[in-house]
């Protein structure tokens, strides 16, 4: 069997997948698939599949399983995963979570599940101070994690932008989304032995290298 790398990134809206995904990639070889950025990738080329998501987005909603479990599939399928991927923000609930245990199971099914704890207010002082490169959707924080100079992104000089959905009301959606649909995913890696919990509560760096160091002890990366 041709083993691949799936790492699936769970916890809360701004927990910091997108983030610790970007710094994981870089080091381990595996791209960052976040279904978040796809849809707003083809939100901004107006594509039939962004004007889609965008109606489900702009209320903190899921978009549905079909459309998103078919393009998680096209794109596990491009050149780049043939190793694996860190999947960010996929699965969101169980009908997800089994079709990616069906995409995956030729390559020894999922590797491991990190799950972020931060709690709920930090989630939202999290949200709403984000923001994002336009061009290459870096994640930066106005306060926690703020770029050199205001606006800019230190990476390729691209604007920084807030998105649409980080709105304190869509934010308190996407937190009642994920309790009802995304949380039951905690006890479905638990019951596969895949499950592992950080505390997020802390600096970028030091989540990275617990992350790390989690990935290392169960020998999912070197
Ligand atoms: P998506 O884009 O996935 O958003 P999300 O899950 O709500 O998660 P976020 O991107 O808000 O948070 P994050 O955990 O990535 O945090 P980040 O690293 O940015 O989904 C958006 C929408 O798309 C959904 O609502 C839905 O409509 C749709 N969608 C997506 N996937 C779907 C699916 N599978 N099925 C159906 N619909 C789907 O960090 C947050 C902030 O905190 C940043 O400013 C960062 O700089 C800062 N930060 C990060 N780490 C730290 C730290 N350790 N200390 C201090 N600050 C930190
Ligand atoms: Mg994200």
């Amino acid at each position: 069997m041709n083993r691949r790398t799936f790492f699936v990134l769970l916890g809360v809206p701004g927990a910091g997948k997108g983030t610790q995904a970007k710094l994981l990639e870089d080091r381990l070889g595996l791209p960052q698939i976040s279904t978040g950025d796809i849809f707003r990738y083809n939100l901004k080329n107006k594509t039939e599949l962004g004007l889609l998501a965008q109606s489900y987005m702009d209320k903190g909603e899921l978009v549905p399983d079909e459309v998103t479990i078919r393009m998680v599939e096209d794109r596990l399928q491009q050149a780049d995963a043939l190793q694996g991927a860190i999947l960010d923000g996929f699965p969101r609930n169980l009908i997800q979570a089994e079709a990616l245990d069906q995409m995956t199971a030729p390559y020894g099914g999922v590797s491991l599940v990190p799950l972020i704890h931060i709690s709920d207010e930090d989630a939202m002082l999290r949200i709403t101070g984000r923001r994002v490169c336009r061009s290459c959707g870096a994640v930066y924080h106005i306060e926690f994690n703020p770029p050199k100079k205001e606006g800019v992104c230190g990476l390729d000089g691209g604007e920084l932008y807030q998105r649409d959905d980080d709105k304190p009301e869509t934010v308190r959606n996407r937190l009642y989304v994920y309790y009802k649909q995304t949380s039951p995913l905690v006890g479905y890696y638990f019951a596969k032995g895949l499950l592992v919990e950080l505390d997020g509560n802390r600096s970028i760096e030091s989540v990275q290298s617990e992350l790390m160091e989690l990935l290392a002890e169960k020998e999912v990366a070197q």
